[in-house]
């Protein structure tokens, strides 16, 4: 396969606000055409990743990003190795800095997934490897590739489009999806409380995209005026993983926010030709999991979620496709 040359060999993804607005279409593009590779079979004859070993270091669980890593690596030939922070001295007994200097002699990149965007930062800096985020308190620019994979797939181009944001406006999700859509031209609304607000620093990294790419980042504390004209309605979990304690205030703030079918007809788009719902996944929209078995559906109910407008589960299949597109483009020539 003639891989297109995106300029991130070598170089690692720690954040959307760090690529080109042409880095960001292109890996799109490319997970695109991975997908396609993959159903063709191509990928077993000719592997990008032959001989190179993929280092997994999660301090938070994962069903998608650690499955969408081990399965990318595998199509392509490569190894991936997934050491939870219970597995390894990491930060504990060895600093992050000499365990990176480490890991970056014996692997050929890593995945983080964490808390701290420090820390994967400090990874990046003393491994000497490329180094992909798949998940930090701020920040989760792998999720955005995927998505940005689902609408293309679906509606056919990404700018001119509209996406609102509804939930915490100001987590990982939340941020990079403003700074994702600057980055491609899609109008961006983040509903949410004023509590629940974005950070000015985020809002000027998003705001220089909208600039250059003639697309608006608005925020709005209204949940039914926020959604009007929007082609993706976006939600998330109200309370993100580490932030468990907030859970009871993040009901009380977040209730008229839930994505039901009453949010998708004041889109004024209620016709799925028009209109999808995301969510990034795990979603509490009925009492089928620990969490949600005494509350039931919160961040979006059962009807939305199971309807026709619902592409959470091709979503999360283009994790693989999009994940495969980073490393590949930072690894293989
Ligand atoms: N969306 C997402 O990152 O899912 P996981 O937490 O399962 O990796
Ligand atoms: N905001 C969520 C995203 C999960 C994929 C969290 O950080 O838990």
């Amino acid at each position: 396969m003639k891989l297109p040359d995106l300029g991130l060999y070598g170089k690692s993804v720690l954040r959307l606000a760090d690529l080109s607005d042409a880095q960001v279409t292109g890996l799109v593009d490319l997970a695109i055409a991975l997908k396609a590779r993959k159903l063709a079979g191509e990928n077993l004859v000719d592997p990008l990743l032959k001989g190179k070993n993929i280092c997994l270091i999660f301090e938070k669980s994962s069903t998608r990003t650690h499955c969408a890593t081990c399965v990318a690596v595998h199509d392509e030939g490569g190894s991936p190795e997934y050491l939870s922070s219970q597995d390894i001295h990491f930060g504990k007994k060895e600093s992050v800095k000499d365990s990176a200097r480490v890991l970056g002699r014996m692997f050929d990149g890593i995945m983080f997934r964490g808390f701290k965007q420090k820390t994967v930062e400090d990874l990046a800096t003393y491994s000497g490897i490329p180094v992909w985020n798949g998940l930090t308190d701020d920040w989760h620019p792998t999720q955005i590739l995927a998505d940005f994979q689902t609408i293309k797939e679906h509606f056919g181009y990404l700018k001119g489009l509209k996406l609102a944001f509804l939930g915490d406006g100001r987590n990982n999700m939340a941020n990079s999806l403003m700074v994702g859509c600057s980055k491609v031209g899609m109008d961006f609304v983040d509903v949410c409380p004023k509590e629940l607000a974005p950070s000015k620093e985020v809002l000027a990294i998003a705001g220089e995209g909208a600039k250059r790419n003639g697309c608006k980042i608005e925020v709005s504390h209204d949940p039914v005026a926020g959604v009007a004209g929007a082609n993706i309605l976006y939600t998330d979990v109200w309370a993100s993983m580490g932030e468990e304690a907030k859970f009871q205030e993040r009901l009380a703030l977040l209730h008229d926010y839930q994505v039901n079918m009453a949010m998708v007809k004041n889109t004024g788009n209620a016709d799925p030709a028009k209109l999808i719902f995301l969510h990034c996944l795990p979603a509490f929209h009925n009492n089928e999991t620990e969490v949600s078995k005494e509350c039931g559906a919160l961040e979006v109910t059962e009807e939305v979620f199971e309807s026709e407008f619902s592409k959470v589960f091709d979503e999360a299949e283009n994790r693989l496709h999009t994940i495969k597109a980073m490393i590949v483009a930072s690894l293989a020539k």
